[in-house]
């Protein structure tokens, strides 16, 4: 990787103090603040939109903090990562009575899901027994689906911990909440704190444990802070591990997949793979391998005008109302499918709009509960499926994405590329080759492609390199995801404005969000919120009184939530001539601000 310019036209530190000062948006947690790099980013050209995404995935990066945030490359977190990485090291020799969970919600599962089989994986081609198993809120479907409520319930969280464990005489429990907020996890936790002869918690999150949320957990007397604050005491003696840098807020207020996805992977990577070196884990060991990953982050930021490109092409693919489909082989592949199951909750995005697929489907994967074709048309993620499904109704203004490298069967990469050249000359590739190897074949399905993003990556230990590339990969799809639905008008300044309202944590969000706008009373947005989601002008006693919990489930049910609030909200009208504005206006952003405009 050649030495690659940062962004010039953003300056990243003066912003950062901005959002680190104690007075910036002081009743938020890091993880759901509003990013002051990308207050803009919803009129920007795609152009300033990777920009913005560049400058706000660097932050990661930033050492120096004057504030109380620990930081990736922090001292005290290298060193927790040392420590882990031995726990991890125990384990490994005793694979018969051991045993590596890792567990989250939403994005934090599938990429427990993506490291524990990667991981398993690299265990088997160097001989050893897999130790590394993974839970995500509402099983396997959630894997490629969203499912947002099983993030609400921490007894289903330690069952299933406690059954995926069952038998092991040790364990090294790894839970991933970026928010530091996910009660499914909490109860995991808090399940390890009452068992510390068998397990041992670390918890994986990107917030300081302060801001840990304090919101009480109907029916059970935890809150997420009250397990942080008891694995604090613990970390002091090694009995519980805290890894939680600041990584500044995501470019999308509260858009988690995106820079807490991104470290998660590199945090546990890099401890899972020092957990393997037949050196001493050191200091430096640890230290080169996240700088590593920075390098990896500004390389592909280098390729800036190919990925606005792509982003543009995708925008109009989901401006016309046509779909946008990654066809992807191996890991690349599956980070495709992660990135677009989460555009329905973050976008209320159809499962239709952005759809991954993967070579040889589900045989591929390893999942615990196999194949989940049956499920539904969501979980239909092979290329036979696309050829089936997809590939007869593409058009030209459909968008496809092939992601590739050059340890696949580039002949099979080849047929497939032909096949949808027949079809739709919107096709483009990002392929992944190591300098010196270029392969000549590759060139023909260049020749397909409208565009292709050629990442050239330096000679490295293929393990290593196959994780840059990933995290290259993510970095490309959220952009090109986040910026197709910026263009769909679904963020409005950086704010994502048609959220799904599904579990209490959105439900939180999109009410907290209604009011920044609106500059209304929060019981007044709350009120308006539930309207929406029950498609009433009046709520009912009845209505009043439910649960949270079955408002969010009924929310689920619901299309346009929060932009049908938000309307009736600011214009005093019913929630049908709401409806009736949406569909004259179908772009969310502008609906609101015409709101806004008269209000
Ligand atoms: O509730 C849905 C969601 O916000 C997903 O978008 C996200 O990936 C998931 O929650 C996990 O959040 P966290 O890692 O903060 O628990």
């Amino acid at each position: 990787m050649a030495a690659v310019a940062k962004p010039d036209r953003i300056d990243t530190f003066s912003t950062i103090h901005n959002w680190e000062s104690a007075d910036y948006e002081p009743t938020l947690p890091v993880s759901e603040k509003s990013n002051p790099l990308t207050r803009h980013i919803d009129r920007a050209p795609a152009s300033s939109i990777v920009k913005m995404l560049q400058a706000c995935d660097a932050e990661m990066f930033l050492e120096k903090s004057q504030t109380q945030y620990q930081r990736l490359l922090s001292e005290e977190m290298v060193k927790t990562l040392m420590e882990v990485a031995e726990r991890v090291r125990l384990i490994l020799k005793d694979p018969q009575d051991s045993l590596v969970v890792l567990s989250g919600c939403g994005t934090s599962g599938r990429l427990a899901f993506f490291m524990a089989s990667g991981f398993n994986r690299e265990l088997q081609r160097l001989n050893y027994a897999p130790v590394y198993s993974y839970v995500i809120a509402g099983g396997d479907r959630a894997l490629f689906s969203s499912q947002e409520a099983p993030e609400d319930d921490p007894t289903l969280g330690a069952l299933r911990l406690k059954k995926v464990s069952e038998g092991k005489k040790r364990v090294l429990f790894v839970g991933v909440s970026c928010g530091l907020s996910a009660p499914f996890v909490a109860g995991q936790l808090d399940f390890c704190l009452r068992h510390p002869d068998v397990y041992t918690p670390v918890l994986v999150g990107f917030n300081p444990a302060h801001q840990a949320r304090n919101e009480p957990i109907p029916g059970c007397t935890l809150t997420f802070h009250s397990v942080v604050t008891r694995m604090e005491e613990l970390a002091k003696t090694q009995k519980a591990f805290l890894i939680n840098p600041g990584l500044g807020p995501e470019a999308i207020s509260g858009s988690s997949r995106m820079k807490g996805g991104s470290a998660t992977k590199i945090l546990l990577e890099v401890v899972f793979s020092a957990s393997f070196s037949r050196t001493p884990v050191t200091f430096n060991l640890i230290l080169q391998h996240m700088r590593s990953y920075e390098k990896a982050l500004d390389f592909t930021y280098s390729h800036s005008q190919e990925i606005a490109a792509l982003m543009e092409a995708a925008g109009r693919s989901l401006q016309c109302g046509r779909q946008v489909c990654y066809l992807g082989w191996g890991s690349l592949g599956l980070l495709g499918l992660i990135d677009a199951s989460e555009c329905k909750p973050t976008f209320g995005a159809d499962h239709e709009d952005i759809r991954g697929f993967v070579s040889g489907g589900y045989k591929e994967l390893g999942n615990n509960e196999g194949d989940l074709t049956l499920m539904g048309p969501e979980f239909s993620i092979s290329h036979d499926d696309f050829l089936d499904g997809v590939l007869p109704r593409l058009t030209d203004d459909d968008t496809v994405l092939l992601l590739y490298s050059d340890s696949d069967d580039i002949d099979k990469v080849a047929k497939l590329a032909h096949r949808v050249r027949e079809k739709t000359s919107n096709i483009h590739a990002a392929y992944h080759q190591t300098a010196g190897d270029a392969a000549a074949k590759q060139d023909d399905i260049n020749k397909l492609c409208s565009s292709t993003i050629i990442f050239t990556w330096p000679q490295e230990t293929p393990e290593r390199l196959q994780h840059l590339r990933e995290l290259s990969t993510k970095l490309l799809l959220n952009a090109v995801s986040t910026g197709a639905h910026i263009f769909k008008g679904k963020v409005f300044k950086n704010y994502m404005i048609d959220l799904q309202v599904t579990n209490s944590k959105l439900y939180r969000r999109a009410a907290r969000l209604m009011q920044k706008l609106s500059g209304h009373s929060e019981s007044e947005c709350e009120e308006a919120l539930l309207k929406a989601i029950y498609q009433v002008d009046k709520l009912s006693e009845d209505i009043a009184t439910c649960s949270l919990e079955t408002h969010t489930h009924t929310a689920g049910k619901a299309k346009k939530v929060v932009p049908l609030a938000l309307v009736c909200l600011l214009s005093g009208c019913s929630i049908k001539e709401a409806e009736s504005r949406l569909e004259q206006q179908p772009i969310v952003r502008k609906a609101v601000e015409a709101c806004l405009k008269s209000s």
